[in-house]
């Protein structure tokens, strides 16, 4: 059977997507779509030659129609607008929600299958729209964040001890924000505890830091934000899925009773595999990172609750 994947928004982070995914050659087709023509021509060719000079069997191409963008395994969607200057929080956040609304009615009418993976921000907020616009199974509408963030933690953590990321394992929960939660104690380095390396008061300086990763990045660029690392962590999410191979990762998905949550999303860690979200993992976690997760799932059902009272 053939392995299709969809994308839709081909700029930065959609196009670094279709090239890792082209280049690691764990598709048989990448199918691209964006309001922008010329961008979307652009991108296509360029992603298939480089899928030439890869020797990769993946085949790349472009379309315009929706009807045309059909049949995949995996849609993953990074449509949406950046912040303009005047622009309010809530401007963003339903500019994108109207963005998403369109994007994934037209995706599911074509796509009745696939497994949707979305990364355009507002995260949270985006994935509950894309649950809250469709009658799509909840395991198959996931969000991409939490695999990015973890990646910034064991970036600040190798950096600070000179150890390679590939001993490094991080997670981190909640909210694609400010208030996310990276948890120091599931952290381990050559297999034993974060705090047999670094003091308190080191930990608390790498969550910080890896809160605010994604901000030095946009602050550094002064137009746009991350799509390396951001295009990776989703390229790892496709591998799983399309592979099947059941592995954990940190998504966001929506909580139905996990961690004490009902009808609300937040970045947990879940086991992907075929049939997406297949498991969600219900991590032991300490009083202070309780009340850290309670104030993310907080940050977050303020932009759902804009979205039910003027959205929806
Ligand atoms: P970008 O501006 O380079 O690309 C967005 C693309 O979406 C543009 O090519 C635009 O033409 C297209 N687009 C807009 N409306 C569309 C529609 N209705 N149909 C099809 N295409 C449409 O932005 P970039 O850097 O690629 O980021 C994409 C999104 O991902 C942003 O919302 C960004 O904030 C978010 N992001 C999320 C991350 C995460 O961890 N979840 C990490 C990095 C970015
Ligand atoms: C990031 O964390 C902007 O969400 C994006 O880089």
């Amino acid at each position: 059977m053939s392995r299709k994947v969809g994308i839709i928004g081909v700029g930065n982070v959609g196009s670094t997507l279709a090239y890792t995914l082209a280049s690691k050659n764990i598709c048989d087709e990448i199918v691209l779509k964006d309001i922008r023509e010329n961008i979307l021509e652009a991108m296509s060719l360029d992603v298939s030659q480089a899928a030439s000079a890869a020797s990769s069997k993946t085949k790349v191409s472009g379309v315009v129609k929706a009807c045309e963008f059909k049949d995949c395994d995996i849609v993953v969607i990074t449509a949406g607008i950046p912040r303009k200057p005047g622009m309010s929080r809530d401007d963003l956040l339903l500019t994108n929600a109207k963005i998403m609304q369109a994007v994934v009615n037209e995706t599911i009418e074509y796509n009745s299958n696939a497994i949707i993976l979305i990364v355009s921000n507002p995260l949270d907020a985006m994935v509950y729209t894309a649950l809250k616009t469709s009658s799509h199974p909840k395991e198959k509408i996931i969000g991409m964040a939490g695999i990015l963030d973890s990646s910034r933690m064991a970036h600040f953590i190798s950096k600070k001890l000179d150890i390679s990321s590939d001993e490094i394992e991080t997670s981190v929960m909640g909210g694609h924000g400010d208030t996310m939660v990276p948890l120091s104690n599931f952290t381990k380095v050559q297999g034993k505890n974060l705090s047999e390396f670094l003091s308190e008061d080191e930990i608390l300086d790498i969550m910080e830091k890896t809160r605010n990763g994604g901000a030095q990045i946009v602050k550094a660029l002064g137009n746009g934000s991350a799509y390396y690392a951001p295009a990776y962590s989703t390229s790892l999410m496709v591998e799983a899925i399309l592979n099947d191979t059941k592995e954990t990762y940190p998504c966001a998905v929506l909580l139905n009773g996990e961690y004490g949550y009902e009808n609300i999303v937040a970045g947990v860690p879940i086991v992907l595999g075929k049939n997406g979200c297949e498991e969600i993992i219900e991590l032991d976690l300490n009083d202070e990172q309780k009340e850290q997760f309670k104030n993310s799932i907080d940050s977050v059902l303020e932009l759902t609750s804009t979205l039910d009272q003027k959205f929806f």
